[in-house]
């Protein structure tokens, strides 16, 4: 049998070099393989919790999807889709929300951390909190246990959101049998928190990313801004606490890597090595940055493929449905 992947995106900004390398780069090698059968979604719902503009919304959920597209996700092995296509989604996230304790969602990391900066800048505490976003991990577990997803490749930030669809898959397992896959989640070890600009997480939320498909001339620029120290250019340098070298990894042939670990221990100009990541970073990107404009401006061409992809998604997990509800005596 051959194992069920799935992982999602949503869409709350551009994909940047922290989606790439901790979510995409990792599950286009698992569609690659036979063993696997892969579903790849917009997670557009989960950006409405925050994204509440509608041209906003359309251009960043096209986004998403002409990134998966543009970096060579091939529609026809993988379902891909989009999730506010699937509505049966959303009939699971009311019945997982059953069997969710609230108590499991006011310790998710999310809806916590909002409100423990609201509560340090003095606001009330569930300031700026919609329902939609306390209850996101509900939605993310309908997303996962709806395919009887085994393995779900995802960032180390949501390892958390994994671990609470397992729970709620296990009460409601408790009641009624084994009816759900106990999901588990897969990361990238070697690169599971990219560093971004600042050193910090690469992430939207700290506005600190380099978007993957950026024109090269502001690649340059955004690559120049990231964070060094004052050491001079002979000075020997830790390749290894560098994110200048973290990046240049992921884009560099052995060789090229080995060659710069070398330059590092030697001694090697921040300038310089700045220019050597750009050089491998815009000659990977360069193709599938063509592409990905090119899907851009052909929007009707991306919905033709995730129409096609929800299609699947829904022939494939209807009788799913069916039988989650036959199992909690809705149909007789
Ligand atoms: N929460 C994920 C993120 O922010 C996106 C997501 C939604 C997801 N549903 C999912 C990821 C299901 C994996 C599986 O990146």
């Amino acid at each position: 049998m051959n194992k069920q992947v799935l992982t999602g995106i949503k869409p709350t900004g551009r994909i940047h070099l922290g989606n790439y390398i901790g979510a995409i780069k990792p599950a286009l090698q698992l569609a690659e393989k036979q063993s696997c059968d892969t579903a790849y979604f917009v997670a557009d719902y989960h950006g409405l919790t925050k994204i509440h503009d509608k041209q906003e919304m359309k251009e960043l959920s096209y986004g998403v999807a002409a990134a998966w597209l543009a970096l060579g996700l091939n529609p026809d092995r993988a379902i891909f889709y989009r999730q506010s296509d699937v509505p049966e989604i959303f009939e699971l996230s009311w019945i997982l929300a059953c069997y969710a304790p609230k108590g499991l969602m006011n310790r998710a990391h999310a809806y916590k951390s909002l409100v423990e900066e609201n509560k340090e800048s003095g606001k009330e505490v569930d300031a700026g909190v919609n329902m939609g976003l306390f209850t996101y991990p509900i939605l993310m577990a309908a997303d996962i246990l709806l395919f009887q997803t085994e393995i779900v490749p995802v960032g180390k930030d949501q390892i958390q959101h994994v671990e609470i669809a397992r729970d709620i898959a296990e009460n409601f397992n408790k009641q009624y049998g084994e009816i759900f896959v106990i999901p588990e989640y897969v990361i990238q070890e070697e690169t599971a928190v990219l560093p971004g600009l600042d050193g910090r997480k690469m992430s939207k939320s700290y506005n600190n990313t380099i978007p993957l498909f950026e024109e090269p001339k502001k690649l340059q620029k955004l690559i120049n801004k990231i964070k060094t120290d004052s050491s001079p250019p002979e000075e020997p340098k830790d390749p290894d606490s560098s994110v200048i070298f973290a990046l240049y990894k992921e884009f560099a042939t052995s060789g090229q890597i080995k060659e710069m670990r070398r330059r590092f221990q030697a001694g090697i100009g921040w300038g310089e090595a700045k220019k050597e990541l750009f050089q491998v970073m815009n000659s990977f990107v360069e193709e599938p940055r063509n592409r990905y404009n090119e899907l851009m401006s052909n929007p009707e061409d991306i919905d033709f493929i995730l129409d096609k992809g929800a299609e699947r998604a829904r022939n494939k997990i209807l009788p799913f449905m069916r039988e989650i509800k036959e199992n909690i005596g809705l149909y007789h």
